[in-house]
């Protein structure tokens, strides 16, 4: 059974604007990443999984995105934290347009409820850090 949005993109960014390597984004206060690699394109949520540093200010490696504070080290294949296979990093499908990278919109969704949970005392419904 479907809920009707899993066909739904939502732009991200700009093809062209994006840099070799980590690329900060937002959504409605929802923080993401964007890996550019070559022709290759990931996106990720923005906040690591042990204490929420941003994944923007992460490090590349050849195959990992590498949280900056404690280096907890995410696959760029799957989002999946080395050594620890239940434990993954979101990771969007994407859809690369002529000139827009879109994620999907029921993966978002998913993510922006999840941050606001975190803090349910915020008054603007968005994920504060
Ligand atoms: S906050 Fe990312 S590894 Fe600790």
């Amino acid at each position: 059974m479907t809920n009707g949005n899993e066909n739904r993109w939502l732009p991200l960014a700009r093809v062209a604007d994006l840099s070799e390597g980590i690329n900060a984004a937002a959504v409605d206060g929802v923080e993401l990443v964007i890996v550019k690699k070559g022709e290759g394109l990931s996106v990720f949520a923005g906040r690591c999984l042990h204490q929420e540093a941003p994944m923007a200010q992460g490090i590349l490696e050849e195959n990992h995105l590498v949280c900056s504070k404690h280096l907890w080290k995410y696959s760029l294949e799957t989002g999946e934290l080395e050594g620890e296979p239940g434990i993954t990093l979101q990771k969007f499908e994407c859809c690369q347009t002529d000139q827009d990278l879109e994620i999907r919109m029921d993966q978002f969704n998913e993510l922006k409820a999840l941050y606001t949970s975190f803090d349910e005392d915020d008054d603007d419904g968005v994920y504060v850090p």
